[in-house]
Parts: C-alpha cells; sequence; structure tokens
C-alpha cells in the first residue's frame, strides 16, 4: 500500500460538463486524427458544393426570362470539363477513403501489450474490472501513455460504450466478447457514454473516464488492491467449478480432455473440419455451449454452463485461461 500525500493531486478536476465549450477534447493522437478526417471531409464537400450553390441562383437570375442576355449558342460538349468534374472529386473522395480505411484497421488490430480492462455493461451501469482485480462502477480510471484493451460484454441488451474524448465508441453485445482499444495522452477527466438505446434509463448510463500518470494510477491500484487477480479468482473457479477434473494436466484425470496449457491465440483443429482461434470468445463459448466447437480428436461430453457462471467469473476464467496460454505474457498480475 502505499499513500502518495506529497505528491500532487494526481487528477486535475474540472467535472467533465463544466460550462459551455465548443468543441470536445482530443486526448490521443486517434482522436486528433478523426477530427482533421471529419473537417477535411467536411471542407472537401464544401469545396464540391460550393460551385453549384454559388453559380445556380447566379444563372437563375441572369437568365430570367425578360432579361437581354445572348441565348442559343451554349458550348454543346467540353470533354475536359466533364473529366475534371468527375475524376477531381473522386481522387479526392478516395483519399479520405484510403485514410479512413487505415485508421480502421488500426483501430480495430488490438497491440498484444496491452492493459486488458473487463468491461460489463448492464441496465444501467458500467463494470470495470482491472487485471489486479479491482472493480469499479460508472468510472474507469487508466494510465497515461499506454495501450489498453476492453474487453466488453453485456449481461442483458445491447449497450454502446463511447469514449467521445477519444473518438471511440464500440457495441458491448450479449453472449460475445467485443474489444477496442486506446492509448490516452493527457491526463483527467471525461465522459463515458452509452450510445445505444437500452431502456428507459439509457440516457444516464454514463459515466466518467479517468486518466492518470502512470504512476498516480498504480498508486490507485494499491490503495485498493483485492485479494486476489482476476488470473488467482480464475484459478480457483477453475477448480470450484470441476473444470481441474478434467482439462488438469498431470494425468490424473479420469475423462481426457483438451490440455488448455499454451491453448490461447492458438488455431484449435474442429472434428466438424476447420480450425478455430482460441480467443475470449472461443473459451466464453467453451463454457457455456461446449457443442458448439467439438475439438477434434476428443468426445462432446463436456457439460453446459450455460446460466451457471456470472458474467464476472466467466471474464475471471478467461483470464486465467489466457494466462495459462501465454505465461502470464498479456494478462498483468
Ligand atoms: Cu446502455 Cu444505452
Amino acid at each position: 500500500m502505499s499513500q502518495t500525500p506529497a505528491t500532487p493531486a494526481p487528477v486535475p478536476a474540472p467535472a467533465p460538463d463544466a460550462g459551455f465549450r465548443f468543441w470536445l477534447d482530443s486526448i490521443s493522437p486517434y482522436a486528433e486524427q478523426v477530427d482533421w478526417l471529419t473537417f477535411g471531409f467536411l471542407g472537401l464537400l464544401a469545396v464540391l458544393t460550393a460551385p453549384v450553390a454559388i453559380l445556380l441562383p447566379y444563372f437563375v437570375i441572369k437568365y430570367r426570362q425578360g432579361n437581354d442576355v445572348p441565348r442559343g449558342q451554349a458550348p454543346r460538349r467540353n470533354r475536359l470539363l466533364e473529366l475534371t468534374w468527375a475524376l477531381g472529386p473522386l481522387f479526392l473522395s478516395l483519399i479520405f477513403f484510403w485514410q479512413a480505411a487505415d485508421m480502421f484497421v488500426k483501430q480495430r488490430t488490438m497491440p498484444d501489450d496491452a492493459l486488458t480492462i473487463h468491461v460489463q455493461g448492464k441496465q444501467w451501469m458500467w463494470r470495470f474490472q482491472h487485471p489486479g482485480g479491482q472493480r469499479e462502477i460508472d468510472t474507469l480510471h487508466v494510465p497515461r501513455g499506454e495501450p489498453v484493451k476492453l474487453r466488453m460484454i453485456s449481461t442483458d441488451v445491447i449497450h454502446s460504450l463511447f469514449l467521445p474524448a477519444l473518438r471511440i465508441k464500440h457495441d458491448v453485445l450479449p453472449d460475445r466478447y467485443t474489444e477496442m482499444w486506446f492509448q490516452a495522452e493527457e491526463t483527467g477527466r471525461y465522459h463515458i457514454l452509452c450510445a445505444e438505446f437500452c431502456g428507459t434509463g439509457h440516457s444516464r448510463m454514463r459515466g466518467t473516464f479517468v486518466v492518470m500518470e502512470p504512476e498516480a494510477y498504480q498508486d490507485w491500484l494499491d490503495d485498493r488492491v483485492p485479494s486476489e487477480t482476476l488470473v488467482e479468482r480464475g484459478e480457483k473457479l477453475f477448480t470450484a467449478y470441476g473444470c481441474a477434473g478434467c482439462h488438469a494436466d498431470g494425468g490424473s484425470q479420469v475423462v481426457r480432455a483438451p490440455d488448455l496449457t499454451g491453448l490461447w491465440g492458438k488455431s484449435v483443429p474442429l472434428k466438424a473440419g476447420g480450425t478455430v482461434t482460441a480467443d475470449a470468445d472461443y473459451i466464453r463459448d467453451s463454457i457455456l455451449l461446449p457443442r458448439k466447437h467439438i475439438v477434434a480428436g476428443y468426445p462432446a461430453i463436456m457439460p453446459s454452463f450455460e446460466g451457471q457462471i456470472a458474467e464476472g467469473d466467466l471474464a475471471e476464467l478467461v483470464a486465467y485461461i489466457q494466462a495459462l496460454g501465454t505465461g502470464e505474457g498479456t494478462s498483468r498480475p
């Protein structure tokens, strides 16, 4: 436990919605790129629309009935002009398409060394759990300058986690993990919103996103250290739910079941042909719907745990199996 009376307050304190501001904070390079893309594209649209918007009223007035202007000898064709107004906007738009596609791919490619925080959306609150086991509700503390990955699931309807200061948003679904990542570069307090209408309390499903200096984040974690980390809890649950009876290595088990050591991230051959990547969704499905993906060479005898394991416990089991597979690599204690 470390107290930090000597260091200045880790978080500058303006509330997220203090006063009117014309534009939102943007606290990552990605967020700035999103802004540039938005304004750049708006600018392009303005440039492409302006000639029409200006010339239309000009010609309407100039060639109105009764006005004495030359009529009748309008040019019939101008191939260069036609090609220019067709291809020019096409290429200009493609620049934005290319930029947006590049940003999309980067945003959807999860960095391997990211700090993984589990998120549960629920009517109407956000629950967060840090790798060390620390939990919080409607507030999310993260370190500045480090990649953070959110592994998200809903316990009821579809929600959408929106972090406007980072310009990122992703649906949070029941029965399936979704992920998004970010790297916040400025400390402060920002909004967390739900961006998918999810019932009468939707507008109240909001919270505070707190970006702290890494040392302050570490102190914050240390101050509320729980008795067990996610992985330790997962290991206990692995025994408590009887998983270890079949899946533990050592050969004492009655039933032969796939060994889970080193499984994470591998491609698993299936009895029905094909393979599936051992990720969080695969692990979760294998626990709840064990018949969905039968591993080649094994009998379909695992019982389903559907409805018997709380979403939080599942997250801990997934964290434990991930740790088994990667030698604690990506799941920090
Ligand atoms: Cu949750 Cu809207």
